[in-house]
Protein backbone atom coordinates (compact mmCIF):
# COMPACT_ATOMS: atom_id res chain seq x y z
CA UNK A 1 0.00 0.00 0.00
CA UNK A 2 1.16 3.60 -0.91
CA UNK A 3 -0.15 6.86 0.84
CA UNK A 4 -4.05 7.22 1.08
CA UNK A 5 -6.01 10.42 1.04
CA UNK A 6 -8.81 10.85 3.50
CA UNK A 7 -11.34 13.51 1.32
CA UNK A 8 -14.79 15.14 2.57
CA UNK A 9 -16.20 18.18 3.57
CA UNK A 10 -15.46 20.00 6.55
CA UNK A 11 -16.81 17.75 9.12
CA UNK A 12 -17.13 15.09 7.19
CA UNK A 13 -15.15 12.83 9.79
CA UNK A 14 -12.06 12.91 7.94
CA UNK A 15 -9.86 13.29 11.86
CA UNK A 16 -11.76 11.16 13.28
CA UNK A 17 -11.61 8.63 10.94
CA UNK A 18 -8.56 9.11 10.77
CA UNK A 19 -7.46 7.76 14.31
CA UNK A 20 -9.07 4.34 13.66
CA UNK A 21 -7.57 4.38 10.51
CA UNK A 22 -4.21 4.75 11.66
CA UNK A 23 -4.92 1.90 14.37
CA UNK A 24 -5.35 -0.84 11.83
CA UNK A 25 -2.69 0.48 9.10
CA UNK A 26 -0.23 2.18 11.54
CA UNK A 27 0.32 5.75 8.96
CA UNK A 28 0.75 8.09 10.41
CA UNK A 29 -1.79 10.64 9.57
CA UNK A 30 -0.93 13.91 8.27
CA UNK A 31 -3.80 16.56 8.47
CA UNK A 32 -2.39 20.26 7.19
CA UNK A 33 -5.54 21.55 9.47
CA UNK A 34 -3.42 20.33 12.48
CA UNK A 35 -0.35 21.54 10.36
CA UNK A 36 -1.45 25.06 10.24
CA UNK A 37 -3.05 25.37 13.76
CA UNK A 38 0.23 24.24 15.34
CA UNK A 39 2.08 27.02 13.40
CA UNK A 40 -0.45 29.78 14.33
CA UNK A 41 -0.01 28.35 18.00
CA UNK A 42 3.81 28.56 17.58
CA UNK A 43 3.67 32.14 15.65
CA UNK A 44 5.66 31.13 13.13
CA UNK A 45 5.53 33.56 9.44
CA UNK A 46 3.40 30.40 8.09
CA UNK A 47 1.22 30.58 11.02
CA UNK A 48 0.99 34.61 10.67
CA UNK A 49 0.21 34.31 6.79
CA UNK A 50 -2.03 30.95 7.67
CA UNK A 51 -4.34 32.46 10.14
CA UNK A 52 -5.99 34.81 7.84
CA UNK A 53 -7.35 32.83 5.78
CA UNK A 54 -8.33 29.94 8.32
CA UNK A 55 -10.08 32.62 10.37
CA UNK A 56 -12.69 33.10 7.15
CA UNK A 57 -12.96 29.79 6.26
CA UNK A 58 -11.02 30.41 3.16
CA UNK A 59 -8.52 27.99 1.44
CA UNK A 60 -4.41 28.83 2.96
CA UNK A 61 -2.16 29.08 -0.51
CA UNK A 62 -1.41 26.11 -2.35
CA UNK A 63 2.69 26.98 -2.15
CA UNK A 64 2.42 27.71 1.87
CA UNK A 65 0.32 24.42 2.04
CA UNK A 66 2.86 22.31 -0.33
CA UNK A 67 6.31 23.52 1.19
CA UNK A 68 4.36 21.99 4.62
CA UNK A 69 3.87 18.99 2.94
CA UNK A 70 7.10 18.57 1.22
CA UNK A 71 9.17 18.90 4.62
CA UNK A 72 6.65 16.73 6.33
CA UNK A 73 6.88 13.50 4.32
CA UNK A 74 10.99 13.73 4.48
CA UNK A 75 10.62 12.47 7.72
CA UNK A 76 11.27 8.96 8.72
CA UNK A 77 7.68 7.88 9.88
CA UNK A 78 6.78 9.02 6.65
CA UNK A 79 8.84 6.31 4.49
CA UNK A 80 6.19 3.87 3.86
CA UNK A 81 3.52 6.30 3.33
CA UNK A 82 0.95 8.34 5.44
CA UNK A 83 -2.62 9.34 5.65
CA UNK A 84 -3.49 12.80 4.24
CA UNK A 85 -6.47 14.13 5.75
CA UNK A 86 -7.56 17.48 4.48
CA UNK A 87 -4.71 17.09 1.94
CA UNK A 88 -4.52 17.82 -1.31
CA UNK A 89 -7.52 20.26 -1.16
CA UNK A 90 -6.81 22.36 -5.11
CA UNK A 91 -5.79 20.44 -8.36
CA UNK A 92 -2.30 22.54 -8.33
CA UNK A 93 -2.18 20.18 -4.30
CA UNK A 94 -3.02 17.13 -6.12
CA UNK A 95 -0.69 17.45 -9.09
CA UNK A 96 1.90 18.49 -7.00
CA UNK A 97 1.65 15.40 -4.59
CA UNK A 98 1.84 13.29 -8.07
CA UNK A 99 5.33 14.31 -7.81
CA UNK A 100 5.46 13.86 -4.43
CA UNK A 101 4.37 10.39 -2.91
CA UNK A 102 2.46 7.13 -4.69
CA UNK A 103 -1.20 7.48 -3.71
CA UNK A 104 -3.11 4.36 -3.23
CA UNK A 105 -6.39 5.06 -2.22
CA UNK A 106 -8.37 8.22 -2.17
CA UNK A 107 -10.92 7.56 0.23
CA UNK A 108 -13.99 9.95 0.11
CA UNK A 109 -16.66 10.22 3.10
CA UNK A 110 -19.46 11.73 1.91
CA UNK A 111 -21.55 13.96 4.38
CA UNK A 112 -24.63 16.04 2.79
CA UNK A 113 -24.27 19.94 3.89
CA UNK A 114 -27.84 19.83 5.67
CA UNK A 115 -25.54 17.63 8.64
CA UNK A 116 -21.77 19.70 8.68
CA UNK A 117 -22.96 22.61 11.00
CA UNK A 118 -24.37 20.58 13.32
CA UNK A 119 -20.84 18.45 13.26
CA UNK A 120 -18.62 21.04 13.50
CA UNK A 121 -20.26 23.75 15.59
CA UNK A 122 -20.77 20.65 18.47
CA UNK A 123 -16.86 19.69 17.96
CA UNK A 124 -14.61 19.64 20.80
CA UNK A 125 -11.18 17.53 21.45
CA UNK A 126 -9.09 16.61 24.16
CA UNK A 127 -5.78 19.31 24.03
CA UNK A 128 -3.29 16.44 25.61
CA UNK A 129 -4.22 13.70 22.93
CA UNK A 130 -5.87 15.54 19.81
CA UNK A 131 -9.19 12.75 20.53
CA UNK A 132 -11.87 14.02 18.53
CA UNK A 133 -15.42 13.77 19.90
CA UNK A 134 -18.64 15.42 19.87
CA UNK A 135 -21.25 17.18 22.44
CA UNK A 136 -24.39 14.93 20.63
CA UNK A 137 -22.79 12.54 18.45
CA UNK A 138 -19.32 11.31 20.28
CA UNK A 139 -19.69 12.90 23.77
CA UNK A 140 -16.72 12.83 25.83
CA UNK A 141 -17.09 9.48 28.24
CA UNK A 142 -18.33 9.66 31.61
CA UNK A 143 -14.77 8.60 32.92
CA UNK A 144 -12.93 10.80 30.84
CA UNK A 145 -10.84 10.95 28.14
CA UNK A 146 -8.96 7.52 27.39
CA UNK A 147 -5.62 9.59 27.68
CA UNK A 148 -6.79 9.99 31.13
CA UNK A 149 -5.97 13.50 31.08
CA UNK A 150 -9.19 15.12 29.21
CA UNK A 151 -8.57 18.93 28.14
CA UNK A 152 -11.56 20.54 26.76
CA UNK A 153 -10.35 22.39 23.46
CA UNK A 154 -12.36 23.77 20.94
CA UNK A 155 -11.67 25.30 17.77
CA UNK A 156 -12.21 29.03 17.09
CA UNK A 157 -13.11 28.47 13.57
CA UNK A 158 -15.89 26.43 14.45
CA UNK A 159 -18.34 28.71 14.05
CA UNK A 160 -21.80 28.99 12.00
CA UNK A 161 -20.46 31.73 9.71
CA UNK A 162 -17.18 30.31 8.97
CA UNK A 163 -18.43 26.78 8.24
CA UNK A 164 -20.38 27.86 5.43
CA UNK A 165 -17.18 29.68 3.64
CA UNK A 166 -15.25 26.51 4.41
CA UNK A 167 -18.05 24.80 2.52
CA UNK A 168 -18.21 26.67 -0.06
CA UNK A 169 -14.33 26.75 -0.38
CA UNK A 170 -15.23 23.16 -0.48
CA UNK A 171 -17.80 23.40 -3.21
CA UNK A 172 -15.89 25.45 -5.57
CA UNK A 173 -12.10 24.45 -4.91
CA UNK A 174 -12.17 20.96 -3.88
CA UNK A 175 -14.77 18.55 -4.92
CA UNK A 176 -13.30 19.16 -8.59
CA UNK A 177 -10.44 16.53 -7.06
CA UNK A 178 -13.33 14.05 -7.12
CA UNK A 179 -13.17 13.56 -11.04
CA UNK A 180 -9.24 14.17 -11.01
CA UNK A 181 -8.79 11.20 -9.06
CA UNK A 182 -11.74 8.77 -10.45
CA UNK A 183 -9.57 9.65 -13.88
CA UNK A 184 -6.68 8.28 -12.53
CA UNK A 185 -8.69 5.30 -10.85
CA UNK A 186 -8.38 5.88 -7.31
CA UNK A 187 -11.26 6.98 -6.22
CA UNK A 188 -13.33 5.13 -3.50
CA UNK A 189 -16.81 6.63 -2.05
CA UNK A 190 -18.45 5.97 1.27
CA UNK A 191 -21.66 7.01 2.99
CA UNK A 192 -20.54 9.09 5.72
CA UNK A 193 -23.96 10.02 7.14
CA UNK A 194 -23.91 6.53 9.47
CA UNK A 195 -22.73 5.74 12.59
CA UNK A 196 -18.54 6.44 13.01
CA UNK A 197 -17.69 2.80 13.45
CA UNK A 198 -19.81 1.57 10.40
CA UNK A 199 -17.99 4.07 8.17
CA UNK A 200 -14.53 2.89 9.55
CA UNK A 201 -15.39 -0.83 8.86
CA UNK A 202 -16.50 0.06 5.31
CA UNK A 203 -12.78 2.36 4.58
CA UNK A 204 -10.81 -0.73 6.04
CA UNK A 205 -12.70 -3.30 3.63
CA UNK A 206 -11.72 -0.92 0.74
CA UNK A 207 -8.35 -0.92 1.96
CA UNK A 208 -7.84 -4.42 1.97
P1 LIG B 1 -9.02 21.39 8.52
O1 LIG B 1 -8.51 21.34 9.90
O2 LIG B 1 -8.54 20.39 7.54
O3 LIG B 1 -10.60 21.39 8.62
P2 LIG B 1 -11.74 20.75 7.68
O4 LIG B 1 -11.39 20.13 6.39
O5 LIG B 1 -12.68 21.86 7.61
O6 LIG B 1 -12.10 19.49 8.38
P3 LIG B 1 -12.44 19.34 9.86
O7 LIG B 1 -11.19 19.12 10.65
O8 LIG B 1 -13.31 20.49 10.26
O9 LIG B 1 -13.38 18.05 9.83
P4 LIG B 1 -13.11 16.50 9.75
O10 LIG B 1 -13.56 15.99 8.43
O11 LIG B 1 -11.72 16.13 10.18
O12 LIG B 1 -14.17 16.03 10.83
P5 LIG B 1 -14.00 15.47 12.32
O13 LIG B 1 -13.48 14.09 12.27
O14 LIG B 1 -13.27 16.45 13.19
O15 LIG B 1 -8.75 22.82 7.89
C1 LIG B 1 -8.95 24.01 8.61
C2 LIG B 1 -8.51 25.20 7.75
O16 LIG B 1 -7.10 25.07 7.45
C3 LIG B 1 -9.19 25.30 6.38
O17 LIG B 1 -10.42 26.02 6.46
C4 LIG B 1 -8.14 26.06 5.57
O18 LIG B 1 -8.15 27.43 5.88
C5 LIG B 1 -6.83 25.49 6.11
N1 LIG B 1 -6.34 24.30 5.36
C6 LIG B 1 -6.16 23.04 5.86
N2 LIG B 1 -5.68 22.23 4.92
C7 LIG B 1 -5.56 22.98 3.79
C8 LIG B 1 -5.13 22.68 2.46
N3 LIG B 1 -4.72 21.44 2.09
N4 LIG B 1 -5.15 23.68 1.55
C9 LIG B 1 -5.54 24.95 1.89
N5 LIG B 1 -5.97 25.29 3.13
C10 LIG B 1 -5.96 24.30 4.07
O19 LIG B 1 -15.55 15.42 12.74
C11 LIG B 1 -16.30 16.61 12.93
C12 LIG B 1 -17.28 16.40 14.11
O20 LIG B 1 -18.25 15.43 13.74
C13 LIG B 1 -16.60 15.86 15.38
O21 LIG B 1 -17.20 16.45 16.49
C14 LIG B 1 -16.88 14.35 15.34
O22 LIG B 1 -16.94 13.76 16.63
C15 LIG B 1 -18.23 14.30 14.63
N6 LIG B 1 -18.40 13.09 13.81
C16 LIG B 1 -17.45 12.46 13.06
N7 LIG B 1 -17.98 11.40 12.40
C17 LIG B 1 -19.30 11.39 12.74
C18 LIG B 1 -20.41 10.55 12.37
N8 LIG B 1 -20.25 9.50 11.53
N9 LIG B 1 -21.62 10.82 12.89
C19 LIG B 1 -21.81 11.88 13.74
N10 LIG B 1 -20.80 12.71 14.13
C20 LIG B 1 -19.57 12.47 13.63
Amino acid sequence: MGSIVLFGPPGAGKGTQAQRIMEHTGLPQVSTGDMLRAAVKAGTQVGLEAKRYMDEGALVPDEVILALIEERIQEPDAVDGVMFDGFPRTVPQAEALSELADISHVLAIEVPDERIVERICGRLTCGTCGTVFHDTFNPVPADGCSCGQFEEKRRVDDNEETVLNRLDAYHRQTSPLAAWYLERGLFHRVDGDRDIAAITADLLALLE
